[in-house]
């Protein structure tokens, strides 16, 4: 009966995941100090006071500017070691992390500095936790097609230790068809494709990545609902939804997270799976996600069983290794 038990023991996958927000406030004053960056807090209390978004962008210029700190491949790699730590700790079996090279790049860090001291810290966490893992790199989408296709080249000679791609930040004004070539190259590199669209974005945005980009997942995807139409497309082509109830929160998709439509979502027969989005920055990691929108929404145990279960089916592991967790 105990539901927040069932939750933690549940099997999971978490599908979306921004190893760059993974960055708590403790790890960013000790990298700081560390490669001698200047940040604009003097305690972990003034960065929590700071945590107070509206929006999506007001949490991007904090974000972008924390992960200043990141440097040397050991800090990418650390980075990565405490994200599977703390995810162990949730049953975390499986996942599927996204990084944002241009992040780094653009402040003259190596791209491979970057994934290589990701790739060290997943080898970590399935030598430790037995925790699976892969690799998708997302591309900025305020910034220009020129430059995703740029890191694309770049990322070329690592094809094989990646997954896919995404496409994330400033989503409104930024629609996903000014990507649809660099997906359409990825597609025939054969990486697989995702994209935030419908989380402050209109359901038409939804549609483009659908249509443009040919995704395999979507991430977030909120919106989709004002749209019966799309909603009922997204249900028959069986998409997953990567959604993530305190990351709406925070940053006021939804208003109260007693109004968070993940309910809704199953019962229109969409593949919703619940994640964590930025967990150093929304106030909780995957187990912390489940309980909390499991009590503003009073959840079934069925409902927590299929939310877990979807995590696996949306996952891009083999069809063999997703059977076991069914
Ligand atoms: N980058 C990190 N988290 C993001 C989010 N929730 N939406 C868009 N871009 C992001
Ligand atoms: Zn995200």
């Amino acid at each position: 009966p105990d539901i927040a038990k069932l939750i933690t023991d549940l099997p999971k996958a978490e599908l979306h995941l921004h190893i760059e927000g993974t960055l708590e406030p403790q790890m960013m004053f000790a990298l700081a100090r560390r490669n001698k960056i200047d940040i604009p807090f003097r305690s972990v209390e003034e960065v929590h006071a700071a945590y107070n978004f509206t929006n999506l962008q007001d949490f991007l210029n904090i974000y972008y500017m924390a992960a200043n700190v990141l440097v040397e491949e050991e800090d990418f790699r650390d980075l990565a070691v405490a994200y599977f730590d703390r995810a162990a700790a949730d049953n975390v079996v499986h996942a599927e992390i996204f990084f944002d090279p241009q992040t780094h790049t653009d402040r003259g860090i190596p791209f491979d500095v970057v994934i290589n001291g990701l790739l060290a810290g997943m080898k970590e966490a399935r030598e430790k936790h037995r925790i699976t893992s892969k690799l998708i790199l997302c591309f900025l989408r305020h910034l220009d097609e020129d430059a995703a296709f740029q890191t694309f080249r770049m990322a070329e000679p690592w094809f094989d230790r990646i997954v896919g791609v995404g496409l994330d930040s400033s989503e409104v004004g930024y629609p996903p068809s000014k990507f649809a070539r660099v997906f359409a190259a990825a597609g025939k590199a054969r990486l697989k494709r995702v994209a935030h669209a419908g989380e402050e974005g209109p359901p038409e945005y939804v549609h483009q990545a659908l249509d443009l980009l040919h995704i395999d997942r979507l991430d977030h995807g909120n919106r989709a609902l004002e749209d019966t139409e799309l909603t009922t497309r997204l249900a028959r082509e069986a998409m997953t939804l990567t959604v993530c109830p305190l990351s709406n929160h925070k940053l006021q998709v939804v208003n109260d997270l007693h109004n968070h439509p993940i309910d809704r979502m199953l019962a229109r027969g969409l593949r919703a799976t619940i994640n964590s989005d930025d967990p150093a920055y929304f106030g909780g990691y995957i187990g912390d996600n489940y309980r909390a929108v499991a009590k503003a929404r009073n959840l079934s145990r069925e409902a927590c069983v299929t939310l877990a279960r979807n995590s696996f089916l949306g996952s891009f592991l083999d069809d063999q290794e997703i059977t076991p967790h069914l």
